[in-house]
């Protein structure tokens, strides 16, 4: 095979993997998102979205550590409207150390993070999340 060649096959091979678990096929939207996660969100939430071993339990002052945004997480839990909410203008957690990224990501970026943390996820928590997604746009 040419250089070409195998080009092209890496990059079927790669559409074909990527299609199986996602109807997307992988968009520039989840690079550029994966980038400015590992700029912006890695130093807490882990650079493989495992967030804080103990994620679970409190800090002394009620606060919580940041939690995993891969499918152990609750991230999924919530529709995309609650989420793009949170990374804006923070989280209402007592004590939270969720930053506020409003006055640093466009809405473009908050969407694109969102679209790579959801790139971790399995195809139960994404069809579950994209339920909820759906009935949450439908409310009045
Ligand atoms: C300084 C540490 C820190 C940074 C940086 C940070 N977070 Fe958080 N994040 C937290 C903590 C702590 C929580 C736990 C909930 C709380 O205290 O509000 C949290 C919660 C969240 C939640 C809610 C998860 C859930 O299941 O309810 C989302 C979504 C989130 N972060 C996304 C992000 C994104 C996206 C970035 C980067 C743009 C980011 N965070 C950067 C600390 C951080």
């Amino acid at each position: 095979m040419n250089r070409l060649m195998v080009a092209a096959a890496v990059l079927a091979a790669a559409t074909i993997t990527a299609c199986a678990s996602d109807n997307d096929t992988v968009s520039e939207g989840v690079e550029r998102g994966g980038e400015l996660y590992q700029a912006n969100c890695a130093s807490c939430h882990g650079a493989d979205l495992a967030g804080a071993p103990d994620w679970k339990t409190p800090n002394e002052d009620g606060s919580y550590p940041p939690p995993p945004h891969d499918s152990s997480g609750h991230t999924w839990h919530h529709p995309d409207r609650v989420l793009i909410e949170i990374i804006r203008d923070g989280s209402d957690f007592p004590q939270s150390r969720m930053p506020a990224f409003g006055d640093r990501l466009t809405q473009e970026d908050i969407e694109a993070i969102l679209e790579f943390i959801k790139t971790s996820w399995g195809p139960q928590e994404k069809a579950y999340q994209n339920q909820i997604t759906e009935q949450d746009q439908a409310r009045p």
